[in-house]
């Protein structure tokens, strides 16, 4: 396993250059943690952290709520890797390698109750829209009655909406031109590139490079606020909407029945 300096150095890299990309990243964490914090009902919750790459959300929701467990989800070997070796002293932290898009996902997870919550940040706009759709799907047989789903992504406005289409895109761009007017210090494709060339992760690279893990993702339908609605509700999800939101920039909450209101006749 990596070192652990090594690794927090490449997740500070990490946490860096995408608040290059969501100046609102820390606001957006808060408010999600302050959700979990008021639904839990507990103060030792149990949650899943859906795409959780090197676990930058879930140790901002340990610091918070000590008492959590949080099972943080990736399919990529290099951002596990730095998790695990960044927060092996984390209490209550667990990382699993699963791919969100294989049906059964939740059964390698070793759960020993039902989850509180699951979270994710920037993640599941990279499913393509069948998959996010089946993941809701198994995620509304996996929490427990009352639990919430919080996704906090970019979720565009529909395609029928060209002009909202628009000035969302726009709106992001002229925020970026703002805050960063010569340009990000570090791109997302910089910072792979750095990674791929550090001798210490070398393995990690190896892995990756093996099991042919893709960092391209852009242009997925689920980027659209519809879809995501859609599969929700078709999941069985009964309240869905949005509880905190900087233009295109959401954060999604949908709450399982606390008592099954889907009937079979
Ligand atoms: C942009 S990163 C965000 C990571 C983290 N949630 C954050 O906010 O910093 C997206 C993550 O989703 C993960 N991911 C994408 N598709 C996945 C899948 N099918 N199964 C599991 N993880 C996936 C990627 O490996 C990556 O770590």
């Amino acid at each position: 396993m990596i070192n652990g300096d090594v690794a927090r150095g490449w997740i500070n890299r990490w946490d860096a250059q995408q608040q290059g990309y969501l100046p609102d990243r820390e606001d957006r964490f808060t408010a999600l943690i302050d959700a979990v914090e008021a639904a839990a009902g507990r103060p030792d919750p149990l949650i899943l952290d859906l795409g959780s790459g090197p676990g930058s959300l879930a140790v901002r929701l340990l610091r918070r709520i000590p008492a959590a467990t949080v099972v943080a989800i990736d399919a990529d070997p290099l951002t596990l890797g730095l998790g695990r070796a960044a927060w092996r002293e984390v209490p209550g932290l667990r990382f699993v390698d699963a791919d969100l898009r294989t049906p059964g996902w939740s059964v390698a997870l070793g759960l020993d109750r039902q989850p509180d919550g699951a979270v994710s940040t920037t993640a599941l706009h990279w499913l393509p829209e069948a998959a996010l759709t089946a993941l809701y799907a198994e995620l509304a047989t996996v929490l427990r009655p009352g639990g919430l789903l919080l996704n906090g992504d970019h979720m565009r406005n529909d395609d029928s909406e060209p002009t909202l289409v628009r000035l969302g895109r726009a709106l992001i761009e002229r925020e970026e031109q703002r805050r960063f007017p010569d340009g990000l210090a570090e791109t997302w494709t910089d910072w792979w590139e750095s990674a791929a060339a550090d001798p210490a992760l070398a393995d990690l690279v190896a892995e990756r490079e093996a099991r042919r893990v893709d960092s391209e993702h852009h242009g997925s339908p689920s980027g659209r606020l519809s879809v995501h609605l859609a599969a929700l509700r078709s999941a069985g999800f009964a309240e869905v909407g949005t509880l905190w939101q900087r233009g295109e920039n959401r954060l999604l909450c949908a709450v399982r029945p606390a008592i099954e209101t889907r009937h079979t006749t």
